[in-house]
């Protein structure tokens, strides 16, 4: 999705801009560009293709010099990936810039109206309507003009404003759209996401939805559509920068997925203490869980397999019944959500538009709400009751790894806490479940060290036009995360499926050749996979099992094995998914991908 980032008050605003849109990079775009104010005029460089046609321009023309500039990488979505399409979008006067996340959805109301009162158009994007709404409304202040501007909009943007006539001053307004405020010595930012910010500082404030930045360089106020200045908590952020750069590796999902052993540990050590499950830090105690009589999971793509592969954990564990749903699904279906649902609303990014949404609509319909999150102060974040964070750091590749099996760490350690309040579980039983979640980092580095397999293996799928997966229980959440990395990455079709419904339609696609990437985890599960992996050999399929060690039934019968060490059934996502990404990385690298960004796909999903 698009990227945006700004900058006052430095020495070479041009470098600052074009290094944030660089950290941005990861969130999957196809044009970019930059505006600075200097010498009284706005200067705009911007170009389709990746940031580095941007540089080259820049580096031919020179880089624009100035007080105060504006940045964008654009995702398409009004108007093909070209030069005038990029942003930014300068009025028809030229005196003011403008760079956009976001959709206004009322945009065709209001070039019709521009353009019948004389405004000429250069774009096809719904963006260029704010440039034109600002000048209009411009009489000598950027903040009033831009907060008269937004009066008019109707959708979802993360916007910012430069003004030739105000060289020191950008104006930054958020309406369901992320957007984050750096704060510097002398100079200072904003941007749609962090990653961009940290390299310059830590200090950042988070704007809510109807606000208005005033970036200056040295101050920044905030105020709401009625003017009226608002104090807001100034957030330490505590991304490493170094977390957020490829550190010797060739992708950065490589990285991400080497760190799991790391992330997973750092995700879980500060929850427990003394054999017990604590989340004190985030409120979350008995009082967050007596009297639930029903969880629903909501979140989309793999925080959403996250949530399938937890299901059972929860319900075995708390006896409360437990559904996962699609956010895309919830938000506008009719899920029973009430006061006695616990919502718990995951999430990398914070930012999800739909599982905002979702989380949006159980909120009014009187849900408890819990957020798992990535991202601190994010939107999903603020939302909720309660936010427990993943400590995965920055995660660059678009494909997740790191950020899934984080999610599913903490949601175990959620799911043990929920079952002691309900008084499900006694003191030794919780014990032991924490000793097995905190054994989850060394599992999951003994299925890391598969990688010189998993990378011979890979040569033998390249060319495949199609896989299967299947597994039972945990096994089939597991299969469906491992068939979205193979395609998001691979772009190979993959499908996954409960091994139980093979014969109800899927083994129709199996002939000579075919693999089956068949997922044995469960040892109680293992005699009924061994059953469907004969029933695919039968009909010439080529199976390639992910089981336990101690799994014998499969073991015998798979053409390839990869083995994870023994993990208890409820929790072997985090460990059995790890061959699955490590796979899908090596076809795709074999079949020389883009891998850390995907054609067509967006780190974080903030439009509809
Ligand atoms: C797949 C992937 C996506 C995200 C989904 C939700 O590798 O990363 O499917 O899981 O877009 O994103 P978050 O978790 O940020 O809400």
């Amino acid at each position: 999705m698009c990227g945006i980032v700004g900058c006052v008050g430095a020495a070479d605003v041009s470098r600052v801009l074009l290094s944030g849109l660089g950290k941005l990079e990861y969130r999957g775009y196809d044009s970019a560009g930059i505006a600075v104010v200097c010498d009284g005029a706005v200067d705009i460089r911007k170009s389709s293709g990746r940031l580095a046609r941007l540089l080259a321009a820049c580096e031919r023309d020179g880089y624009p010099q100035g007080g105060a500039g504006i940045g964008h990488t654009r995702w398409a979505t009004h108007g093909a990936p070209t030069d005038a399409n990029s942003h930014p979008h300068a009025s028809g006067d030229g005196r003011f810039a403008v760079v956009h996340n976001g959709i206004i959805e009322n945009w065709a109301e209001l070039r019709r109206e521009l353009e019948a009162e004389g405004c000429r158009f250069e774009s096809e994007t719904d963006t260029e309507v704010i440039a034109h709404l600002v000048e209009r409304a411009y009489e000598g202040d950027l903040l009033k003009a831009v907060m008269k501007a937004a009066l008019r909009l109707r959708g979802s943007y993360a916007a910012a404003v430069v003004c030739a006539d105000e060289p020191g001053r950008i104006v930054a307004v958020r309406e369901a759209s992320p957007l984050i405020v750096g704060i510097g010595a002398g100079e200072n930012y904003f941007a749609s996401d962090v990653t961009a910010l940290v390299e310059r500082t830590r200090s950042c404030l988070y704007l809510d939805d109807g606000e208005f930045a005033d970036i200056r360089p040295d101050s920044v106020s905030v105020f709401d559509a009625a003017g009226r200045e608002r104090a807001k908590e100034v957030v330490r952020v505590r991304w490493d920068v170094r977390a957020a750069e490829k550190g010797g590796y060739r992708h950065f999902m490589l990285k991400e997925i080497m760190e799991q052993p790391g992330a997973v540990e750092a995700t879980i050590a500060p929850r427990i203490a003394a054999g017990r499950v604590c989340f004190d830090d985030e409120g979350l105690d008995d009082g967050a869980f007596c009297g639930v009589t029903r969880v629903v999971i909501a979140a989309c793509g793999s925080s959403y397999y996250a949530g399938q592969g937890v299901r059972s954990a929860f319900e075995r564990l708390t006896g409360v019944p437990t559904s996962v749903e699609l956010a895309s699904e919830l938000r506008y279906g009719s899920t029973l959500v009430n006061a006695s649902t616990l919502v718990i609303a995951v999430s990398q990014s914070g930012e999800t538009a739909d599982t905002v949404a979702a989380l949006r609509e159980c909120v009014c319909r009187g849900a408890r709400t819990l957020a798992v999150v990535n991202v601190a102060g994010s939107t999903v974040a603020r939302l909720a009751d309660h936010a427990v964070h993943t400590w995965a750091g920055p995660e660059v590749a678009v494909a997740t790894t790191k950020g899934y099996t984080t999610q599913l760490s903490v949601l175990y350690l959620i799911a043990v806490r929920m079952a002691r309040a309900l008084r499900c579980i006694g003191t030794q039983e919780e014990a032991r479940l924490v000793r097995q979640i905190a054994a989850l980092p060394r599992a999951i580095q003994q299925a890391i060290d598969l990688n010189p397999c998993v990378s011979e293996l890979a040569v033998r799928y390249k060319s495949c036009p199609s896989l299967l997966f299947m597994g039972r229980g945990v096994d089939w959440a597991v299969a469906l995360e491992g068939a979205l990395k193979m395609k998001e990455i691979s772009y190979i079709h993959a499908e996954a499926y409960a091994a139980g419904e093979l014969k109800h339609g899927t083994i129709a696609l199996v002939e000579e050749g075919q693999p089956v990437i068949a997922l044995c985890c469960d040892e109680r599960l293992a005699a009924k996979v061994a059953g469907n992996i004969l029933e695919v050999k039968a009909r010439g399929a080529n199976v390639l099992a992910v089981a336990c060690l101690d799994n014998q039934d499969v073991v015998a019968l798979a053409d390839d094995l990869l083995l994870i060490p023994p993990v208890p059934p409820m929790l072997s996502a985090a460990v059995s998914v790890v061959p699955l990404q490590l796979l899908a990385y090596h076809v795709a690298r074999e079949r020389g991908c883009d891998i850390d960004k995907p054609r067509n796909l967006a780190k974080s999903v903030t439009v509809e």
